[in-house]
C-alpha cells in the first residue's frame, strides 16, 4: 500500500519519551518533514542529536510552550503541517492531585488553543495521546474501545484525558474534516534497543520503570511494591506493559489510516494500544532481575490509593482496523531498558 510520506507532520511533546521513539519510527517508515514542538519541561533537547543518530534525520525543533497561543500561531505560519500528534502535557498522577489547576490549564487548555491554531490554519489531522486511565476502575478486563469512559477516574491527572477526549469528540462533530484518533496508552515500558532514547523525566516519577532504574542506578533506595493481595495469581498488580517501540509504531499505523481518508471526511477513531495481555509487577522485577544479573533491593507495602488490581487492553479493534499489533514481550523491553541505563 502506498501512503502519503511526503506528509508534514506536528509533534507537540515530541522529545519526551513517547514522542521521541514516535519520531524515529516515523523516519524509519519513510516520515522525513518532522517538526518537534516542546518546552523541555520534562525532557532535553539533547534527544534531538539522539533521533538523528538512531534515524539518520534530525526533525526540526522549535523551544515552546502549548499554553503561548502566538507561538503556536507562529508555529502554524510557518509550517503548512498535514497532520499534528499531540504529546505534550504533563503526566504524573500524584502531582495531578497536588496541583490539578496546572494540570488542567497544562493538558486541557494546552489542547484547545492548539485545535484553535489547527483550525485557523486548516490542518485537521489530530493523533491524541490518551491513556487507559479514562476507563475508570469500574471497567472490566480486557478494556474494550466501547466501555464507558470518564466514570471512576481517580485522579485530575486521568479527568484531564477524558476530558480532552470529549473535547476532540465535540471538535470533531462540529465541521467536516476532522479527523481525529484517540489512542489510549496503556503502560508505556523499554525504550529503543540503541539505547540512545528512553524515559529519562526530571523529578520523582511515579511510574513503575522509571522507579526501577532509579533504584538501578542508586538514586532511590528501593522499590516499594505497591500491595501483594490482589485478587492476582501472585498477588501484585497486573499491567499491559507495553514496549514503547510497539506504541510508536501504532502512531505510524494510526498516521496511515488518517492519510487514507478522503479529505473532507470527518471521523473520531479510537484504539487501545496495549499487548492484549497483563504482567505483574513481580513478573516485571524479575525479567528485569534475570536480564541485570542482580537483585533490585525491595519491600511490599501498602496498596497505592486508586490502584486496581487488573488492567489490560483488548487489541482487536487496533488489529483489525490499523493492522496493528505489538512484536515484542517484556523481555524486550528489560533488555532494551539496560541497554538504556548503561
Ligand atoms: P513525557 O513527559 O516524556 O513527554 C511529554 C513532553 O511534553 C515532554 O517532552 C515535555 O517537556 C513536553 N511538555 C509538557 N508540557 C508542555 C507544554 N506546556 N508545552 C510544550 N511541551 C510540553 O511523557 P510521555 O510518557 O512521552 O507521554 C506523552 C503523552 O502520552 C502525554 O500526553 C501523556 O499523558 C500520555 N501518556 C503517557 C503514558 C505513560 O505512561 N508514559 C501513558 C498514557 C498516556
Ligand atoms: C504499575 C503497577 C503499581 C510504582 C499509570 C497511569 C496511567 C498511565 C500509566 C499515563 C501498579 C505498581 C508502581 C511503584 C509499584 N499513565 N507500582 N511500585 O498506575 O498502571 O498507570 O501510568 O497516562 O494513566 O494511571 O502505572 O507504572 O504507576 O504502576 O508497585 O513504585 O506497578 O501499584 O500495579 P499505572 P504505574
Amino acid at each position: 500500500m502506498w501512503y502519503n510520506v511526503g506528509m508534514k507532520i506536528l509533534l507537540t511533546g515530541g522529545t519526551g519519551y513517547i514522542g521521541s521513539h514516535t519520531a524515529v519510527e516515523l523516519v524509519a517508515a519513510g516520515y522525513k518533514e518532522i517538526v518537534i514542538f516542546d518546552n523541555l519541561s520534562n525532557s532535553k533537547e539533547l534527544v534531538m542529536a539522539k533521533i538523528a543518530e538512531i534515524s539518520g534525520i534530525e526533525p526540526e525543533f522549535v523551544e515552546g510552550d502549548i499554553l503561548d497561543k502566538v507561538a503556536l500561531k507562529g508555529l502554524f505560519k510557518k509550517h503548512k503541517f498535514d497532520a499534528v500528534m499531540h504529546f505534550a502535557g504533563l503526566k504524573a498522577v500524584g502531582e495531578s492531585v497536588e496541583k490539578p489547576l496546572q494540570y488542567y490549564e497544562t493538558n486541557v487548555g494546552g489542547t484547545v488553543n492548539l485545535l484553535e491554531a489547527m483550525r485557523v490554519a486548516g490542518c485537521k489531522k489530530i493523533i491524541f495521546s490518551s491513556s487507559a486511565t479514562v476507563y475508570g476502575e469500574h471497567a472490566e478486563v480486557p478494556y474494550s474501545e466501547d466501555a464507558p469512559t470518564g466514570q471512576g477516574i481517580t485522579n485530575p491527572y486521568g479527568e484531564t484525558k477524558h476530558v480532552i477526549e470529549e473535547i476532540l469528540k465535540d471538535v470533531a462533530e462540529s465541521e467536516s474534516g476532522w479527523q481525529v484518533v484517540i489512542l489510549r496508552y496503556f503502560n508505556p515500558v523499554g525504550n529503543h534497543p540503541s539505547g540512545l532514547i528512553g524515559e529519562d523525566p526530571n523529578g520523582i516519577p511515579n511510574n513503575l520503570m522509571p522507579i526501577v532504574m532509579k533504584v538501578a542506578r542508586g538514586e532511590m533506595a528501593e522499590l516499594l511494591i505497591f500491595g501483594d493481595d490482589y485478587d492476582t495469581p501472585d498477588g501484585s498488580g497486573v499491567r499491559d506493559f507495553i514496549h514503547v517501540v510497539d506504541l510508536a509504531k501504532g502512531h505510524v499505523a494510526a498516521l496511515e489510516k488518517l492519510s487514507g481518508l478522503a479529505a473532507d471526511d470527518s471521523a473520531i477513531l479510537i484504539y487501545n494500544l496495549g499487548t492484549g495481555g497483563g504482567r505483574s509487577v513481580f513478573e516485571v522485577i524479575a525479567t528485569y532481575e534475570k536480564h541485570a544479573g542482580k537483585k533490585l533491593p525491595r519491600r511490599v507495602v501498602d496498596r497505592r490509593l486508586g490502584d486496581i488490581g487488573e488492567v489490560y487492553a483488548g487489541v482487536e479493534k487496533a488489529a483489525r482496523e490499523l493492522g496493528w499489533k505489538t512484536e515484542l514481550d517484556l523481555d524486550d523491553a528489560m533488555r532494551d531498558t539496560l541497554k538504556f541505563l548503561g
